[in-house]
């Protein structure tokens, strides 16, 4: 069945560090592409620790320096459903992908973000949660870079537009 939008999901294991700033930023890449009628885009955890719960505060001041504001997002937990609902299941760590696995997503559903970043020197975005700010800034240049890799993906394969 053909979907109305391409859907993209961001993996990470609290959702309320890395996967909720992934989910602000591509936001914003793709609203200031003018496409954000056309991708849908959301985020969840592995785990079940912050369910309910919006994103740290320092994940929320790393975007908000930057203009984009994720204070509405709330934590969730990926579910086995979201394997078919997604066009993209993007894992920001080996241990995410890992766990997305076991939930029971396979291989060409389930990626590295990164792996949309390939001049980043990383496959992983680090887990910045029992770090200092300087991490949360290494996390969202790190997201940036993919953001920008995904959405010309996205344009390619699904949007046919350069
Ligand atoms: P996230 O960071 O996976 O980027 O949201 C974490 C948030 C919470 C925990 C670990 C990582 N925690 O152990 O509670």
């Amino acid at each position: 069945m053909p979907r109305d939008k391409v859907r993209v999901l961001f993996v990470c294991l609290g959702n309320i560090c890395r996967s909720p700033m992934a989910e602000g930023i591509f936001r914003k890449t793709v609203t200031d592409a003018g496409l954000a009628d056309v991708i849908l885009i959301d985020s969840a955890g592995t785990h079940a620790y912050h369910v309910g719960e919006p994103p740290d505060e320092r994940a929320q001041a790393a975007t908000g320096r930057r203009g984009i504001d994720i204070s509405g997002l709330r934590g969730r937990q990926a579910t086995v459903a979201d394997f078919a609902s997604f066009d993209y299941v993007l894992a920001m760590d080996y241990e995410n992908r890992e766990n997305l696995h076991r939930l029971g997503g396979d291989n060409a559903r389930v990626e590295m973000f990164l792996a949309y970043a390939p001049d980043c020197g990383r496959e992983e975005v680090p887990d910045p949660y029992y770090g200092g700010p300087a991490g949360f800034e290494l996390v969202y240049s790190l997201l940036e870079q993919a953001a920008h890799g995904l959405l010309a993906d996205i344009r390619q394969r699904h949007l046919r537009i350069a």
